[in-house]
């Protein structure tokens, strides 16, 4: 519930927690019930700004934590960033050069919303299908994927090219979600190439 100054009791813990955002606890929650990541993964973060997750995922993991956005991200000790689009090639190979091997992908990438409900949604569709094509270029095989996206008429698709190229597949609502709120979280583990 929001509180008298528009922040809700997620919001406050995070920054009571240290926490650049309260989508921190998205990520916590899914690693809690999906193991997407292991403590000598290289990870790279999609929509990484202003860098909670980030935050969350240098605990996991001793290998690398890479974070991309459009944003600058500010310093984190032990995370690399790039400021940039993760549509352009040269970020991708910036990505390749840096880890060489990369065993999971996670994108909480979100674009500008215009307020018109039907293309809201075909742009976030389209920025998970681009998520899912960078993925699917870097990540070594067996590697795990986890992506933002909303229900909606375009979701099944963008759900069944994702079940093209992982072993298993599955959603996830997360409890910090806000309610009435269409979003969801697509987990997707053992990359087949
Ligand atoms: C909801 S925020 C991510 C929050 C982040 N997971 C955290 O925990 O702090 C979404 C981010 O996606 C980024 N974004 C949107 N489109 C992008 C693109 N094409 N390439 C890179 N970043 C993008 C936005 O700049 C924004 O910072």
């Amino acid at each position: 519930m929001g509180s008298q100054w528009g922040y809700d009791k997620t919001y406050l813990r995070a920054k009571h927690e240290g926490y650049r955002s309260r989508a921190a606890y998205k990520l916590t929650e899914i690693q809690q019930k999906f193991s997407v990541i292991r403590a000598d993964d290289n990870i790279v973060d999609l929509g990484a700004a202003p860098g909670s997750w980030l935050q969350v995922e240098r605990t996991l993991t001793q290998a690398w934590v890479l974070g991309i956005d459009l944003n600058p991200i500010a310093a984190l000790e032990g995370v690399e960033t790039i400021e940039g689009d993760l549509n352009d090639p040269e970020v991708l190979e910036k990505v390749r050069s840096m880890l060489g091997v990369v065993n999971v992908v996670l994108c909480d990438a979100a674009p500008r919303l215009s307020g018109h409900k039907s293309y809201d949604q075909a742009r976030i569709i389209e920025l998970d299908e681009q998520a899912l094509l960078f993925a699917c270029r870097v990540l070594k095989q067996g590697g795990n994927f986890v992506v933002k996206s909303f229900q909606g008429t375009d979701f099944p698709e963008l759900y069944a090219m994702t079940k093209a190229h992982f072993y298993s597949v599955k959603t996830c609502i997360t409890r910090s979600t806000r309610k009435g709120s269409t979003e969801l979280y697509i987990i997707a583990k053992n990359f087949t190439g």
